[in-house]
């Protein structure tokens, strides 16, 4: 399942327009065999706008938004993509909420934040104006300093991901498309470029499987109808390539001994701090770049699967299954049944053999 997400900022509104080509594209070139492949094998999920009232409080033509934000805020002058928990910098804003998750957030959010963790949804786009760029997790940091990276375990993964998008979009592989724009290849870290707390696309990454980016797409937020035809040339490639995407790395079921699916299994890679969960089909989807990795199935109540090395092939995805055999009471009260332990991000670089004898080692435990 991909998602693609626009206009939560009303006024702009360039990815409005693109979902809704897109739709059109998508059903228009069915016979084509790429499209037909894709379309075959992808749940697609485009949302044009997520902030309609924004968009109607918008004026065309007008490339900066107004100064009191209308348009760009819903129609109760709040920020949608400041309104989500943040991962780092809740606490306070959570207790004044009342403790809720939900308390005190916009309608808008609040949808969003229940269809984003409720749907196994593997990748998804953001789609924003004002600039031209790709910029991956994390938006949200610690450091408080600016221009500061704020890495999520998945660097590595973000940064491929959003130069599939950047690399195929000319004005946004140029890195300086707009008069501020300096961004090298076209792509940049959230927090690096400027700190968003309460952002959607970091909700994305630690609320759900779902991994996020936000794409800029335009200089000027608002733009002449007349130049929608050339912005869709632009990122027809890119819309396309992304969702393919969603077929990389690894996939698989997690089933018990007898067979049925084991729902909230914990997909582990050894050296990236970030599992994934089965659905209530067992069923994972673990994006990965190309390279070799350790992984491993866990549940609750189950013992741990034995760890499988697999070798991860540009544009390939390779199917790996678990079989999780169900914890006898007695071994259930028996601390000696100890889960692998996670080992540094670093690791991964490591000789496969020196990784392995390293997974005893306690002390690096996240
Ligand atoms: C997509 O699925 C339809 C229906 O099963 C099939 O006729 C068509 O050939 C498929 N297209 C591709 C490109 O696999
Ligand atoms: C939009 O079109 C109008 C009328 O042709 C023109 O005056 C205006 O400059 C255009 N705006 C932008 C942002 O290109
Ligand atoms: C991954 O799953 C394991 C086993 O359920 C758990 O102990 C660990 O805390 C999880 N890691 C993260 C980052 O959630």
């Amino acid at each position: 399942m991909v998602k693609y997400v626009a206009n939560m900022h009303g006024d702009e509104s360039v990815g409005r327009q693109l979902l809704i080509y897109l739709a059109q594209f998508l059903l228009k070139n069915y016979k084509n065999p790429r499209i037909g492949k894709l379309v075959n094998t992808t749940d697609i999920f485009l949302m044009p706008s997520m902030n309609p009232d924004g968009f109607e409080a918008s004026l065309e033509g007008h490339c900066e938004s107004k100064h009191d934000y209308s348009g760009r805020h819903n129609a109760n002058n709040m920020d949608l993509n400041r309104d989500f928990p943040d991962q780092f910098n809740d606490d306070m804003t959570q207790f004044l909420r009342g403790g809720s998750i939900i308390e005190g957030r916009q309608k808008e959010t609040v949808a969003m934040m229940t269809w984003i963790s409720s749907q196994p949804f593997v990748l998804s786009g953001n789609f924003h104006g004002g600039a031209v760029v790709a910029s991956y997790p994390f938006d949200s940091g610690t450091s408080k300093k600016y221009g500061v990276e704020s890495i999520s375990p998945d660097d590595e993964l973000f940064k491929y991901l959003a130069h599939i998008y950047a690399d195929n979009n000319p004005d946004m592989h140029s890195g300086g498309a707009c008069p501020s724009d300096i961004f090298p290849g076209g792509v940049t870290n959230g927090a690096k470029w400027y700190e968003v707390i309460g952002g959607m696309q970091d909700f994305n990454y630690f609320r759900s499987n779902a991994l996020e980016i936000t794409f800029e797409l335009s200089c000027c937020k608002y733009p002449n109808a007349t130049t929608l035809p050339e912005h869709w040339r632009k990122n027809k490639e890119s819309l396309i390539k992304y969702l393919e995407q969603v077929h990389i790395g690894i996939k698989g079921v997690v089933l018990t001994t007898d067979g049925r699916p084991i729902e909230g299994a914990q997909i582990r890679i050894y050296g990236i701090n970030r599992n994934v969960s089965t659905t209530d089909r067992g069923e994972y989807w673990r994006l990965l770049t190309p390279g070799r990795y350790i992984v491993f199935a866990s549940a609750w109540g189950y013992k741990p699967s034995e760890m499988v090395e697999v070798t991860v092939k540009e544009n390939e995805q390779s199917i790996i299954n678990f079989t999780l055999k169900i914890l006898s009471s007695k071994e259930q009260g028996n601390t000696e049944v100890e889960y692998p332990r996670m080992v540094p991000i670093m690791s991964r670089l490591m000789p496969l053999d020196q990784l392995v004898a390293s997974l005893n080692v306690r002390d690096y435990d996240y």
